[in-house]
Parts: structure tokens; C-alpha cells; sequence
């Protein structure tokens, strides 16, 4: 695939930046990814998480017009890491507008941006926007400004709908899509996985209640949010994310290191950058919440490791692809900082070795075999200790 730029992920990002402060947006400084009491969510997953009180009608100190880049995670569709486009971790760009300026202007100014800025030309471009559904009506303006624009529009209305949790802020969204086949641009962004989605603006005009209602808020917002990795990726012309040049030190290392297929790579790579991200904001590993994933995402990558050479250790994890990852996510990287976060990958891998033992052990003991019923796993979990997941791993390995 060409490439269409030839910035690198910071160029990118501070061109992203410079083109909204010079718009009259504010720029917010970026929040943890444990978002604010009340939100309904575990992590923070998209850039309008620390804004939701303002998004809702409260004023916000730094003005109507903001800008960001938020580290967010998605744990959701986990399966799906290890393909080109899937991060559990990464950076959102975001722009808002709080009462302030329309949908419209907002799709204007995305599309000046990309064309000028990215330099992506017109004819690789295509977008979605709501159709309307049984509670709301087609988003005409926004399709009237993409057809005013030149884009192709293809409506939808699941797809076009965003909210952040069952109630809360949401509305109608249009997405901006990218054409990264090899020949001219054809089909439709949902027929043709070659149009990659890389940025949404969402109307935010509504909150949902607990009964499913819908109330039409005071004051309507503009949230935008734009995945900085996907996007260099797509700009610099790679097949996958894990080309581009913010992956550069990671796959430089990595298979010096530890010998694995491709999709394996991917997905230890990327489970490592999450565990480090998620330990740099605070987070430990634990059985419940936060720190159960944090503990799934190790487990996960610890897991694929093993699977090759059980000896492998993230004891050997170099120093600067954790400095890397916390500067990237623009947590602080201080010696100390980096210290922790190995001590607590490393307590972790400790731990799950440990219990790996203890499992191998108890099975045999037992002499239980492929065919375990619920009293068998509730035996195991409450008395040994071993969740039904790491009693099935263990069964295939045996088995
Ligand atoms: N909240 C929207 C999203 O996550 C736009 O930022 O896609």
C-alpha cells in the first residue's frame, strides 16, 4: 500500500494538536486510565470518559472548544489482538465541542485536516452516518455536509449509534474510513474490510435512561476520538500496526528475544505494552476488577510465551521497551517507575508459574483426565485454588 504521509506517530499527533489549537480548542491534559467515579466502565475507553460530566451540560474550566490525547483500553474483543489493526491499548485523539460549534463544522474540519494536514487524498475517503432507527431520525445534516464535501456516504444504524455504557451521554456518529487496498478505492466501508475506520465524530445530543429512553440534553456536544497508532499505520502505508515506526523498537527486540509466529508476536507484544501502561497507572494484579484483567493480560502473554519454551521470563523484558511505552502513554517514567512495573510483571509471572505447578500436581494426584464435570471445577477453584480457564489449559497440555 502507498504511503500517504510520510509523519512519523509524534508529527502526527502534533499536527493533530496544532490544527484544533488553531481552531480556539483548549488542550486538556490526559487523564489515567481509571476513569471518574460513577463512569460505568472498568477502564478508560475512549477520550471522552474524563469529560462525561461536561459533555452533560456542567461547564468546563478550560472553555466550549477542547482537545486531547487519551490513553484508553479495550479489553472487549480481546480475540481480536494479533490481527493488523486490533491494540488493546493505545492513544485517542479527540476534539470537543461543548454547546459550542455543530456537526457540521466538526465534519468540516476533519475532512480539512486529513486532506491537508495528512495529506489523504479525496478519492481514498469514505464515511457512514446514521441512518435512524424506531426512536430517531436520519442525521440528514451530516449527510448533507459529506455529499456538500465530495465523500461518498454509506448509511447504517447499529454501526452509527454511539454510547458510552447502557445510559449516559450518546447519539448519532459518522465515521470517517480510509481505502488501504492495493488498487483504486471500491466497494463500501461494511462490505470491504480494506476501509479501515479511523476516526468518528459523535453527535452527542441525547442521554439514555435505565428504562431505554432517550432525553434530549440541554446542551448538544461534538466528541470526536481518532486512534493515533491505527491512524500512523494506515498514513505510513503498513499492512498492520506493527509496522509502523512507534513499533520500531519493539520489533527490533522482541524476536531477538523470544522466537514466535507472527500472530503470537502481536499479541505478547501488545498484552506487554497494555500490563505496562495499566501497571504505570497504579493498577496491581488481583481476582477481581481492574486487576483481574491486568491479570488475564499477563496470564494471556505469559501463556503464548510458554507455549514455545516454558523457561522464557519477563525478567529479560528490556528497560527501554518499558521507558518506551510509558512515554509513549506519557506516564512517568522516573527509574522508580519502571523498577515497579517490572517487580509487578515479574511477582505476576511468579505467581502464575507457581499455581501452574500446584495445577500440574493436583490433576495428576487426581488422576483427572479430559472429562471434568461442575462439581470437579468448583472442587478445583474452591479448594486448590485453580480457575476453570488454567484447569482446561492444563488439560490440553497433558491432554
Ligand atoms: N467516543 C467516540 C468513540 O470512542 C468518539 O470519541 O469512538
Amino acid at each position: 500500500m502507498n504511503p500517504m504521509s510520510t509523519l512519523t506517530t509524534e508529527q502526527t499527533l502534533s499536527t493533530f494538536l496544532d490544527f484544533y489549537r488553531d481552531q480556539g480548542h483548549h488542550r486538556i491534559t490526559g487523564s489515567s486510565l481509571i476513569p471518574p467515579p460513577g463512569d460505568p466502565v472498568l477502564f478508560t475507553t475512549a477520550g471522552m470518559h474524563p469529560l462525561t460530566p461536561y459533555l452533560e451540560g456542567r461547564p468546563h474550566p478550560l472553555g466550549r472548544r477542547l482537545v486531547n490525547v487519551q490513553r484508553c483500553l479495550r479489553t472487549s474483543d480481546l480475540d481480536e489482538v494479533g490481527d493488523p489493526t486490533h491494540l488493546t491499548v493505545f492513544q485517542m485523539l479527540g476534539s470537543w465541542s461543548l454547546g459550542d460549534y455543530d456537526g457540521p463544522q466538526s465534519l468540516r474540519w476533519g475532512h480539512r485536516l486529513l486532506r491537508e494536514g495528512f495529506g489523504i487524498e479525496q478519492d481514498r475517503l469514505y464515511v457512514t452516518v446514521f441512518g435512524g432507527d424506531d426512536q430517531v431520525g436520519p442525521d440528514e445534516r451530516s449527510l448533507e455536509t459529506w455529499t456538500d464535501l465530495g465523500v461518498p456516504v454509506e448509511l447504517t444504524r447499529e454501526d452509527n449509534w454511539w454510547s458510552n455504557g447502557p445510559t449516559g451521554p450518546c447519539g448519532p456518529d459518522s465515521e470517517i474510513f480510509l481505502w488501504t487496498g492495493e488498487g483504486p478505492p471500491q466497494s463500501t466501508p461494511t462490505t470491504d474490510p480494506r476501509w479501515v475506520e479511523v476516526w468518528n465524530h459523535v453527535m452527542m445530543r441525547y442521554r439514555r435512561h435505565e428504562d431505554g429512553s432517550l432525553e434530549t440534553l440541554r446542551q448538544s456536544g461534538i466528541d470526536t476520538g481518532m486512534g493515533l497508532e491505527r491512524l500512523v499505520s494506515v498514513l505510513q502505508g503498513k499492512s498492520s500496526v506493527f509496522e509502523s515506526d512507534l513499533f520500531e523498537p519493539w520489533m527490533r527486540t522482541l524476536p531477538g528475544l523470544w522466537s514466535l509466529d507472527e500472530t503470537s508476536l502481536r499479541v505478547v507484544c501488545d498484552h506487554l505494552r497494555s500490563g505496562i501502561t495499566v501497571v504505570g497507572d497504579g493498577v496491581r494484579p488481583s481476582n477481581t476488577g481492574r486487576g483481574y484483567v491486568l491479570r488475564r493480560l499477563v496470564r494471556r502473554l505469559l501463556t503464548l510465551l510458554w507455549r514455545g519454551d516454558p523457561s522464557r521470563t519477563l525478567t529479560d523484558l528490556p528497560r527501554e521497551l518499558v521507558e518506551h511505552t510509558l512515554d509513549h502513554f506519557r506516564q512517568s517514567c522516573e527509574v522508580g517507575d519502571v523498577r515497579d512495573v517490572l517487580d509487578v510483571l515479574g511477582g505476576e509471572e511468579q505467581r502464575f508459574r507457581k499455581l501452574l505447578e500446584r495445577g500440574r500436581l493436583v490433576l495428576s494426584r487426581h488422576g483427572y483426565d479430559g472429562s471434568l464435570g461442575q462439581d470437579d471445577y468448583d472442587y478445583l477453584h474452591q479448594t486448590h485454588g485453580l480457575p476453570r480457564e488454567l484447569v482446561d489449559g492444563l488439560l490440553t497440555e497433558t491432554g
